[in-house]
């Protein structure tokens, strides 16, 4: 059995720089028609000048394979309209990270609700530029997508106009919220469609499992698995595909990120195969986002055959996800 997705779509992944990005960026350029690349470098990616020389440093490794990278600008409380207005001509995209409260986001953003944001906030919405959040609150790490629920809710409402990505969910708490406005939308990844917290620690500790938000409840996975299933017009795939070197992770403080980019078209050909949802695949991993974004891909095909594959140990010093594991699903062709 064979199937196509035309003009795949990550729209969250994380492609580093130097070394890492050599070795990572391409994984995705293969297999993807375009990314939206996240921003938390170090130094973030804080204006349009970083973004478009960072854009360059992709392009230099990924120009053969038919790709763009979308370039997001890292949120802080600087942006002015002069920066929004120079910016808006290269950049749709801004990521919102609360302060302290992933990889790289250390102590930017103290207030998702703070008079200055709510500032930058109208001057997006008035430009038409996309607002991205990591939703996590400081609260008991179980609780914190939950308890930031009323953030989403009270930017939607306040700026009606701006659309409003609820980055990676993983709670039901999240997807029950989606449809509480029109311009609140949502991605979601692979291994919270997979994986619960009993994955991650309830046996012995899954540190290539870990990252953030951390893996919830069954019911919160089920929650995600509906609305991916069944291809929710404001739902789009995004990997948050997030390597790390290994020593970083298999070690005491692992870094919080899961390596997904070469290995999702399969293992989401798996899941929604298994499910009898294999025509949804298309409409989750590009035709919402493209209607969600009004955007016209680079023109890609890949076939995938389902054919067992297994999973490469390591891809250079990154351990990927479902390391060393048989899945049902192949890649054929890209074209
Ligand atoms: C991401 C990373 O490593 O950059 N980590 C993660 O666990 N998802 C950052 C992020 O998206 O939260
Ligand atoms: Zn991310």
């Amino acid at each position: 059995m064979e199937i196509q997705i035309h003009n795949p779509l990550d729209m969250h992944v994380h492609l580093r720089d130097a070394d890492m990005m050599s070795v990572v960026a391409p994984l995705t350029s293969k297999y993807f028609s375009w990314a939206l690349v996240m921003p938390n470098l170090v130094p973030p990616v804080m204006n349009t000048a970083d973004a478009i020389w960072y854009r360059q440093r992709i392009e230099s490794l990924t120009g053969n394979d038919n790709f763009t990278p979308f370039m997001t600008l890292f949120f802080h409380e600087w942006l002015t309209r002069e920066i929004l207005e120079k910016a808006k001509d290269h950049i749709m995209w801004i990521k919102l990270y609360p302060a302290w409260i992933t990889t790289n986001s250390e102590g930017w953003v103290k207030s998702v609700l703070s008079e200055k944001a709510k500032e930058i906030f109208g001057i997006m919405e008035e430009l038409g530029i996309v607002l991205h959040i990591h939703g996590e609150t400081g609260d008991f790490v179980m609780d914190r997508e939950a308890n930031f629920m009323p953030n989403y809710l009270e930017i939607a409402k306040a700026f009606p106009n701006l659309t409003i990505i609820m980055e990676h969910i993983t709670t039901k708490a999240a997807a029950d919220t989606l449809d509480m406005f029109p311009n609140l939308y949502a991605t979601i990844t692979l291994q919270h469609l997979e994986i619960t917290l009993d994955d991650v620690a309830g046996w012995a500790l899954k540190p290539h499992l870990f990252c953030k938000p951390i893996a919830k409840r069954y019911e919160d996975r089920d929650a995600l698995l509906e609305l991916a299933l069944s291809a929710h017009p404001k739902v789009s795939f995004g990997s948050d595909s997030a390597p790390h070197p290994q020593h970083t992770k298999e070690c005491p403080g692992c870094a919080a990120g899961v390596f997904s980019a070469p290995i999702s078209l399969q293992v989401l050909a798996q899941i929604f195969d298994r499910a009898g949802k294999l025509d949804n695949l298309q409409k989750f991993v590009s035709d919402n986002a493209v209607n969600i974004y009004k955007i016209t891909p680079n023109t890609k095909t890949v076939i995938l055959e389902k054919k067992d594959f297994v999973i490469p140990e390591k891809y250079w010093d990154v351990v990927p996800y479902r390391a060393g594991e048989t899945i049902d699903w192949s890649i054929k062709e890209v074209k």
